[in-house]
């Protein structure tokens, strides 16, 4: 199926960026909606702020601009967002009784060939699937902060998700100038996320502790680890209330690894030290 015709619902942080990108790289035509006008003026406010950028930046004509505008259009109707679209963007926020109340509203309002997904950060795939009556035809579609500038975009598979559906939503991706990554299993956090949230969660445990300032947590991280944002920057920049939503779900299947995992114990067993021995979890030898 080529997806010529999208929703997204929701024009916040993310959905404003994710409605952006789909009309500047993959030219769909895109219907924004929020559950109010003050909401999606606002969110359309920030689309126009950011081709304002791109246009200043050199990246896009001001004819280009205003093409990529007129394939936006904000609806405030539910039913008139997602009527005739081939797939539909779920992005409020990270609440499961919020979005499993939308997306079986939604269930009713769409063509039977119409695909969903959601934008969550770390909520299940599978437990959202169950909302709608078409789980083979539902995925995560899970963008990074600011869509408009972040490459990776991850496709979650739920429990019921089609190999269709997962070709559909990838290439999307890609249209959309992303590099995507499949995610095989709907574990707590995905990929990323998985990985990010516990730094960040460790990051404020020193806060609480007194152990640095705010500012020299920070810069130790942006100048030890070379991350662009410091964890403290970067959780004010996600929301701190997605943080603690997202170190909810993710502790559930992190909380045991404190000790290290018993994968990481078998590998040194059988000499896979990493970059030094030759082998770690990928093969170095040629490089050594
Ligand atoms: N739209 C258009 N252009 C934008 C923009 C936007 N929204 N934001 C920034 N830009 C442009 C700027 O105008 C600037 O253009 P110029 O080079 O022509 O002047 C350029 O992008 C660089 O911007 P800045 O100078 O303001 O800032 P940086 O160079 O620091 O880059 C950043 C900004 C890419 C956000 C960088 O700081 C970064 O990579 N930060 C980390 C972001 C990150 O980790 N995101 C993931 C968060 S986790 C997540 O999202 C998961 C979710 O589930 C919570």
């Amino acid at each position: 199926m080529a997806v010529s015709k999208i929703a997204v619902l929701g024009a916040g942080l993310m959905g404003h960026g994710i409605a952006q990108v789909a009309a500047q790289f993959a030219k769909v035509e895109v219907y924004l909606t929020d559950s109010d006008q003050e909401l999606l003026d606002r969110g359309v406010k920030m689309i126009e702020s950011s081709l304002e950028r791109f246009v200043k930046s050199g990246d896009l004509s001001p004819d280009e601009s205003a093409h990529i505008r007129d394939r936006i259009h904000p609806v405030i109707s539910l039913c008139d967002a997602v009527r005739d679209v081939d797939l539909v963007i779920e992005a409020v926020p990270e609440d499961m009784a919020l979005k499993r109340r939308l997306l079986s509203e939604v269930e009713k309002k769409i063509r039977k060939d119409t695909i969903i997904v959601s934008n969550t950060s770390s909520l299940s795939i599978t437990m959202l699937a169950k909302a709608t009556k078409r789980p083979e035809k539902f995925c995560g579609m899970h963008f990074f902060n600011p869509p408009q500038l972040m490459k990776l975009v991850e496709v979650v598979r739920g429990a019921q998700t089609s190999d269709v559906t997962v070709q559909v939503v990838k290439e999307l991706a890609e249209r959309m100038g992303k590099d995507a990554v499949v995610v095989r299993k709907d574990a707590p956090g995905f990929i990323v996320n998985r990985i990010l949230v516990p730094a960040l969660s460790e990051a404020i445990a020193l806060v609480q502790e007194g152990v640095a300032d705010p500012e020299d947590i920070d810069k130790a991280i942006k100048l030890g680890l070379n991350w662009p944002m410091g964890p403290l920057e970067l959780s004010d920049y996600i929301g701190l209330d997605t943080v603690l939503a997202m170190s909810r779900v993710v502790s559930k299947a992190t909380k045991k690894r404190a000790r290290g995992t018993s994968l990481l114990r078998k590998m040194i067993k059988s000499g896979s030290l990493g970059r030094k021995a030759g082998k770690g979890f990928f093969d170095w030898s040629e490089k050594r």
